[in-house]
């Protein structure tokens, strides 16, 4: 076992408000400036992008600079536009290019190009769009003819931020008003920058609206600390005996801060410090201190409140007194691996007692865990959770592929050996 994590600790802009601040910079008239940016490779891909179609991006490393060409403003790409690893990067940007006055066609790596785009190809066409799957899959490449588009109501059957984002996005050039209704409200990032820069979005319940405005206009940004990058450190913090260490600038937006909610339930210590509002976004400093856990059960609204962060959860509940069960969670199967089965291998290989089941995991927590050899499959969450995994057994495990961490938080490694020491 690895020695207490004591100290503070920053970490990276947030992955989802880092594409949106590119992508509502290009389609707003003038220059945003966005300060604290995530480095990681899949907003890359979005600056990639929008470069592809004539947007000067200035990424100056600590800060980036998107000198936006307005609503109309972007240009037809010489290219098939790369998203790389990013679901995020193909599904809201195929939002904006179906309401264009050229055609484009996208793709990314090979983990891209087997995940559902069926669920944007549908709202998007219901709107008007033409927009196909080039193998016909319902996967990447997608070919897309910009359309005029019209405003929809679209209820959506899964509770996805990328589809809500798409929709209200092409929302921004419909003839009218777009709605889009969800079974549990996700992240509202997009909606919280689009009002920001000046567009015209109501919420109410699980439905938000977009009235297609005039133009956006540029912004300073300043992006918060990723809550799920921040998330390896919260349940290292909590699981290492002896650790104390405080999380500096963490968005705790209440779509995506479910991680605190389930963690304080399971009976851990941690605080919020300095609350405040960051470029609209609410972010507070996170002390956490190690001590027991318990199990708990978590399912429903709360799911998409901490998607990203289940495979941690999971590690985290090896740990804890008792039963964990996780259900409602089968959006888990279509991110960058199918997180289920592989969390569910990968800690029963060290020794841990987790079932998969059809939309979740039954943990039974206590069991003591050994080193094994882990396929990370190239997803970033999978590395970095069995990464701390590793800290609480008794060898470290052989992560294949551990560099992919680069997708969303290239200095993972280094800040953990920081706070070991
Ligand atoms: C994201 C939304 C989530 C999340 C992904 C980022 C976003 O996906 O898993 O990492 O930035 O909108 P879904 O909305 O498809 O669940």
């Amino acid at each position: 076992m690895t020695r207490p994590l004591k100290g503070e600790i920053t970490v990276p802009g947030d992955k989802s408000i880092s594409h949106r601040s590119i992508m509502l910079g290009a389609l707003a008239r003038g220059t945003t400036r966005v300060k604290n940016f995530l480095q990681g490779a899949d907003c890359l891909s979005t600056i990639g992008c929008f470069r592809a179609m004539g947007i000067p991006v200035e990424n100056r490393g600590t800060e980036v600079l998107i000198h936006g060409n307005g609503l109309r403003g972007l240009k037809a790409p010489k290219r098939i536009l790369d998203c790389g690893n990013s679901g995020t990067t193909v599904r809201l940007i195929s939002g904006i290019l179906s309401a264009q006055a050229f055609s484009t066609e996208l793709t990314g790596d090979s983990s891209i190009q087997k995940r559902p785009m069926a669920r944007i190809i549908a709202p998007l066409s219901q709107m008007g769009a033409d927009i196909i799957s080039i193998r016909g899959n319902g996967c990447a490449p997608l070919r897309i003819h910009g359309q005029e588009l019209h405003g929809t109501h679209y209820n959506s059957p899964v509770a996805s931020a990328q589809v809500k984002s798409a929709v209200l996005l092409a929302g921004l050039y419909a003839d009218g008003v777009t709605q889009v209704t969800e079974p549990f409200v996700s992240r509202n990032h997009t909606e919280l920058m689009l009002q920001a820069f000046g567009a015209h979005i109501t919420t109410e319940n699980k439905a938000a609206s977009i009235t297609p405005p005039e133009e956006l206009y540029a912004q300073e940004i300043l992006v918060p600390g990723d809550i799920s990058s921040a998330a390896y450190f919260l349940a290292a913090g909590i699981l290492v005996p002896g650790s104390e260490l405080l999380l500096k600038n963490v968005g705790i937006n209440p779509t995506r801060d479910g991680i605190l909610r389930v963690f304080q339930n399971m009976g851990a210590d941690i605080t919020l410090l300095n609350p405040r509002v960051c470029s609209g976004e609410p972010a507070a400093d996170i002390l956490v201190k190690s001590g027991a856990l318990h199990s708990t059960v978590i399912e429903g609204g709360i799911i998409p409140t901490l998607i990203d962060e289940l495979p941690i959860i999971a590690v985290a509940a090896c740990f804890a007194e008792g039963t964990t069960v996780i259900r409602d969670a089968a959006e888990l199967k279509v991110k960058e691996s199918n997180r289920i089965a592989v969390m569910a291998e990968g800690l029963s290989a060290m020794g841990a007692d987790v079932e998969e089941t059809e939309d979740g995991m039954v943990i039974r927590g206590g069991l003591p865990l050994h080193s094994a050899v882990i396929d990370s499959r190239q997803d970033h969450r999978i590395a970095m959770s069995f990464t701390v995994a590793g800290l609480m057994s008794d060898g470290i495990p052989d992560i294949k592929g551990q560099d992919c961490v680069s997708i969303s938080y290239p200095a993972f490694y280094e800040d953990l050996e920081k706070l070991s020491n």
